[in-house]
């Protein structure tokens, strides 16, 4: 039986089955084509109209949406947060549906408090899609660097990736360890015991304390960047101590496999979670993952705004 989409919304991984995550990744490949050709436009969302609003600061998901939907042909609204009425006090819940009113089909949110936009969805008829709730979930930032991983190893299933770092605090290791368990790969979360809490094993993840332990037969390694802005407490007695336990650099590199895959979501804390030799080096493919990145969130609005199933 042929597969068909059927969300409203894209909120979390968690909620997608593993064919579902299939499918956006199978549809991805098809928009990474577009991009590649001379003309890099197709009218698949021609006469629908996207609003972008993100309450709270981005560079790579903002900007490869905005490309992503510009690629699709939609009509596109970038909401300027700081002038809009939200700074007069207007609610989250108002200043949406006043936006919904206008007769758009979908919106691109981005917000500190997590279940912001599950909220949201469930009180407007437009297709909402995360781009990054609080510490919660981080779906189109997940998918695309599981596809860079597929596409980099052939498969998913069966492959070791080392998440490294603040993990407590971050939508993107929430995420990835939904979307990778799902697809069948082994996931070890690696960091001081603070920001790696063994909680997490309960999911179905290896948790440990010890960088080299944590890089050895890794095939993929995902660093992660201390998130100051989301942390209340001091969680490592320094910066310094923690890029000295916790930080890939060209001594740790040494545990991993040759054919290893170094990854960041980006922005970079550069020489703190990621030394510049091995973030510019031969095994990183953190502007790669950039890249998919387009590709990735082209299938994603294609899909949320219906359009997959005609
Ligand atoms: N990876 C990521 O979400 O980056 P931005 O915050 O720049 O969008």
């Amino acid at each position: 039986m042929e597969f068909r989409w059927h969300r409203k919304d894209l909120l979390s991984l968690y909620d997608l089955s593993r064919e579902e995550i299939e499918y956006i990744l199978d549809t991805a490949e098809e928009f990474k084509k577009v991009s590649e050709r001379n003309v890099k436009k197709v009218p698949a969302l021609r006469g629908k109209t996207v609003v972008n609003f993100f309450v709270e600061p981005s560079t790579r998901t903002r900007i490869s949406f905005e490309l992503a939907e510009q690629r699709l042909s939609a009509d596109i609204i970038n909401v300027a947060v700081d002038a809009s009425s939200l700074k007069k006090g207007e609610t989250l819940l108002d200043t949406v549906r006043n936006i919904e009113a206008l007769q758009v089909d979908l919106l691109v949110m981005r917000h500190r408090a997590t279940g912001a936009q599950n909220f949201i969805a469930q009180n407007v008829r437009c297709g909402v899609i995360n781009a990054g709730d609080g510490a919660h979930s981080h779906p189109t930032q997940a998918l695309l660097d599981i596809f860079t991983i597929r596409q980099r190893k052939g498969r998913v299933a069966g492959l070791n990736v080392t998440i490294v770092g603040d993990i407590l605090h971050s939508r993107v290791a929430r995420s990835n360890i939904w979307g990778l368990l799902k697809l069948g790969a082994r996931v070890t979360l690696a960091g001081p015991a603070t920001l790696v809490p063994r909680e997490f094993e309960k999911v179905g993840v290896r948790v440990c304390h010890n960088l080299r332990d944590a890089l050895r037969d890794a095939d993929v390694v995902n660093l992660l960047r201390i998130q100051h802005e989301r942390q209340t407490a001091g969680f490592f007695p320094s910066v310094n101590e923690y890029a000295r336990f916790f930080g890939l650099n060209q001594e740790t590199f040494q545990y991993l496999r040759p054919d290893a895959l170094v990854m960041h979501p980006g922005p970079i804390n550069r020489d703190v979670e990621l030394d510049s030799a091995v973030a510019d080096g031969p095994n990183s493919v953190i502007l790669e993952q950039v890249t998919n990145g387009l590709a990735v969130r082209m299938a994603v609005l294609f899909l949320v705004a219906g359009c997959g199933n005609k």
